[in-house]
């Protein structure tokens, strides 16, 4: 275990004997001071995990530094030691918030003994700290943001239903939030302390996604080496999910009607059906009126599960949460890649409210995470997410990551990045003319010809460009 100790008693001698004891016999680093108010000003200025102080000293009491402490450093743990033991005092610094009293003289063992179990009981109050801010943070990073009143009466409606046990359907585009909205049902109902469990219709062959649901005995067919129990009776007073609900086969919707209606399973190749409880969500970014008309949907089904339903608009129809969707993960992706970014440029932001978003919130979480992982300064700018549409790469002449890989690689990245920026800039200039391009930079049109060959960079796509700006 690591850490600091600050130990303040107004003997020096005591400071030298507790600073042998401790570093002979631990691994903490141990800072003194005789002088009190001298402890107070590198409480201030370092971080300290522990407070080993006298009771009598001439410039201040013991407990009145206690009360400093928990003031300056509140998580830091005190320990008081005085030659005046006396109930009263203890009792005082214990309701102070003393970790534990010392009378002297004490014994070696003694004081180590007290070191160790406040030293213990500060790191696990440390962890929990760390604990609980990630709880805090995983929470919000599954809430659902937006502030557009279709998303304000999305999340209105979240609270009403899940308190019902009705089936829900929700429908949307990939990446709209379907899932997180099935998720956030679940967390909002009675069932939240049970599984919330999701079947993937999409990515499963009949046979297997029957026995995935219902689970199978022994024997029931070549491999099944044992029972296993399905993901039905896994989500047992809880919340199944069913994801990409269109792609179910006929025959697949007939036994989840059946499983609607009864509330009951059995295993494949079982006897004994079973009673469960769940609340069933589905959700499909098809339209299953039209698979209904088509026979590839069963209509029994459809009003089984279409009991309430969300229809989750695109993003490009509710462009006024997209700054803040943006920040959001922003705030999410900084955390991630410990980053320090602050702010989205306002060229970067006009970009993202320009955008058609066909793949929906999650494309642009996706091009926000790159953007944080491309990002080399404070803020994201219009490179960092779109690069094409900058036309120039940033040139990374001069970062500091080019000293970690060898001399040649780094050369030819940078050779190669000075021919990019250089040429492209010409190229903008000179609206995608060679000639004039090789013109004003003082090179042959054959090289300069053949160096955007080697580039591949497309000159064509210069052409009209500075007309446009
Ligand atoms: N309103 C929102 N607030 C915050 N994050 C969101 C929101 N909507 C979607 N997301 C995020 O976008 C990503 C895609 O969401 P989700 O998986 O729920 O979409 P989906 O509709 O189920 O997509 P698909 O149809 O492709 O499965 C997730 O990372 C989710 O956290
Ligand atoms: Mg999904």
């Amino acid at each position: 275990m690591s850490g600091k100790i600050l130990i303040v008693d107004d003997e020096k001698d005591m400071l030298i004997l507790l600073t042998r004891i401790i570093t002979e016999k631990t691994d903490y680093d141990v800072v003194t001071t005789h002088n009190p108010l001298k402890a107070i000003e590198m409480l201030e200025n370092q971080q300290i995990n522990m407070v080993i102080t006298d009771l009598k000293m001439p410039k201040m009491d013991g407990i009145a530094l206690l009360d400093q402490v928990k003031k300056i450093q509140p998580a830091a743990v005190v320990v008081v030691m005085t030659a005046y033991a006396t109930i009263e005092t203890a009792v005082e610094a214990t309701r102070k918030g003393a970790f534990d009293y010392i009378a002297k003289p004490f014994r070696k063992e003694r004081i180590l003994l007290t070191i160790n179990n406040a030293m213990k009981l500060q790191n696990l109050a440390r962890e929990n700290k760390a604990l609980l801010k990630s709880l805090k943070q995983q929470k919000k990073f599954f809430s659902i943001i937006g502030s557009s009143p279709v998303v304000t009466s999305i999340l209105r409606r979240i609270e009403q239903v899940a308190q019902s046990s009705a089936t829900v359907l929700i429908y949307g585009e990939s990446g709209t939030g379907k899932e997180l909205v099935a998720r956030a049902i679940h967390y909002h109902s009675h069932r939240n302390d049970n599984p919330f469990i999701t079947v993937n219709c999409t990515a499963m062959p009949e046979q297997i996604i029957e026995s995935e649901l219902f689970g199978h005995v022994k024997g029931a067919f070549t491999g099944a080496w044992k029972d296993k129990k399905g993901l039905i009776e896994e989500a047992d007073r809880g919340t199944l999910f069913f994801d990409e609900i269109g792609d179910l086969n006929m025959s697949m919707q007939a036994k989840l009607l059946r499983l609607l209606q009864e509330a009951e399973c059995k295993p494949v190749g079982g006897l004994t059906t079973k009673h469960v409880d769940i609340r069933f969500l589905a959700a499909t970014n098809q339209d299953l009126t039209k698979l209904i008309a088509e026979k590839r949907f069963r209509e029994d089904l459809f009003y089984r599960l279409n009991v309430i339903n969300f229809q989750l608009p695109p993003l490009r129809d509710r462009k006024e949460d997209i700054p803040t969707l943006a920040h959001h993960f922003l705030e999410k992706y900084t955390m991630l890649n410990k980053k320090e970014i602050r702010r989205i440029d306002p060229e970067a932001m006009s970009a993202l409210m320009a955008q058609r978003w066909n793949g929906n919130v999650r494309e642009l979480e996706n091009v926000i995470e790159r953007g944080v992982v491309f990002c080399r300064s404070d803020h994201i700018e219009l490179s960092d997410i779109f690069p094409e549409k900058s036309h120039i790469p940033p040139c990374f002449l001069f970062d500091q990551a080019i000293y970690d890989i060898p001399f040649k690689e780094a050369k030819e990245n940078v050779i190669k990045a000075f021919h990019q920026s250089y040429i492209l800039a010409i190229l903008k200039e000179s609206n995608g003319n060679i000639s004039r391009a090789a013109e004003q930079a003082g090179l042959q049109r054959q090289y300069l010809h053949r160096l955007i060959k080697e580039e591949n960079i497309n000159a064509e796509t210069f052409k009209g460009l500075r007309g446009k700006e």
